[in-house]
């Protein structure tokens, strides 16, 4: 029998490419372990959004050139967990997916329902279910999408962690786990792993029997790398923010120069008018070439500059 070894699968610790928000981040070392150990010739994801898991999976089949047909699945509307949203966010995933991976992957805009029609019966080795989270829609989707599996097929659920509002994958994982092996991240909201088929692929098996202490390590292991990810991508974050706002400061450096340019065209007008000397007529001569004084503004710098009294001409 295998052991388990993840450092069998280095693609493991590869960064992720796709950048942006979710939930899922911290999984996409496991994603991409995954594909190497399962090799599967098709690979659907329900639920997608920005493509942070979806982007992973494709960036493991691009790296390995495992041959896999991926699709991705969503409505790209959004729902009433992860909020609504318009256009911009599929076309954001379309720049990023399609140059790097449209020769394997499609980016299928579709209910779950509707898109189960275009897949055979024993036709998908992967699934990854992370569209709506109540018990209803998990096992709807899981119902309906069972019979597409093949007898070496996974499905992933995610938040299987989450116990708020009307989120029930964790009542579902429960049940279903209960029928068949299985393994479960517990961080990044649950990640929860279902071998649906006959024949579990080697590689897998070697995690899905391995004893408690060598479980723990693994998942020990795999969420160290997934607070890498994260890590790397706050840091990163951190950087772009940084400098926009050194741009924001560079700018208000420009407008606060400026404006010390124009107090001291100001003050050398008023030196000059009071015979300050020589230096003084000089320096307005140089910024009077530079800015042109309107008559208001050189009767408001005197103002203000020199305050009517015994010091200052009529
Ligand atoms: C939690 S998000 C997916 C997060 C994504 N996997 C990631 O890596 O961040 C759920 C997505 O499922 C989509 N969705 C939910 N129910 C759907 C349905 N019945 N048909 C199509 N899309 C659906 C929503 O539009 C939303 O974009």
């Amino acid at each position: 029998m295998i052991r388990f070894n993840p450092l069998d699968h280095p693609v493991c610790l590869t960064l992720p490419r796709r950048v942006a928000p979710s939930a899922w981040t911290e999984h996409v070392p496991f994603a991409m372990w995954l594909v190497d150990v399962l090799r599967p010739r098709v690979l659907v994801e329900l639920g997608s959004l920005y493509g942070v898991s979806y982007c992973a999976f494709c960036q493991a089949v691009a790296q390995l050139g495992t041959e896999t047909r991926c699709f991705a699945v969503d409505s790209w509307q959004g729902d009433a967990h992860s909020g609504l949203y318009d256009t911009s966010v599929l076309d954001d995933l379309r720049r990023h997916h399609d140059p790097l991976y449209g020769a394997f992957s499609r980016l299928v805009r579709s209910d779950f329902d509707a898109a189960a029609a275009h897949f055979a019966d024993d036709s998908v080795d992967l699934l990854h279910i992370d569209g709506y989270h109540t018990y209803e829609a998990v096992r709807h989707d899981f119902e309906t999408w069972l019979p597409r599996m093949t007898r070496r097929g996974v499905i992933l659920f995610h938040d299987t962690n989450v116990r708020e509002r009307d989120f029930g994958v964790w009542r579902f994982w429960d049940e279903v786990k209960a029928r068949h092996p299985h393994f479960e991240e517990a961080y990044g909201h649950g990640l929860g792993l279902l071998a649906t088929g006959a024949d579990v692929p080697e590689g897998l098996r070697a995690l899905l029997d391995a004893p408690a202490d060598e479980l723990a390590r693994a998942r020990e292991f795999f969420f160290q790398l997934g607070r890498r990810v994260e890590v790397a991508q706050e840091l990163a974050q951190a950087g772009e923010q940084l400098a926009a706002l050194r741009e924001e400061m560079e700018a208000m450096a420009g407008r606060e120069g400026r404006r010390m340019r124009r107090q001291g065209y100001r003050v050398a007008r008023v030196w000059a008018d009071e015979g300050a000397g020589e230096v003084a007529r000089r320096a307005w001569r140089r910024l009077r070439r530079t800015l042109a004084p309107s008559a208001p503004v050189r009767e408001a710098a005197l103002a203000v500059a020199v305050p009517p009294g015994p010091g200052r001409g009529a």
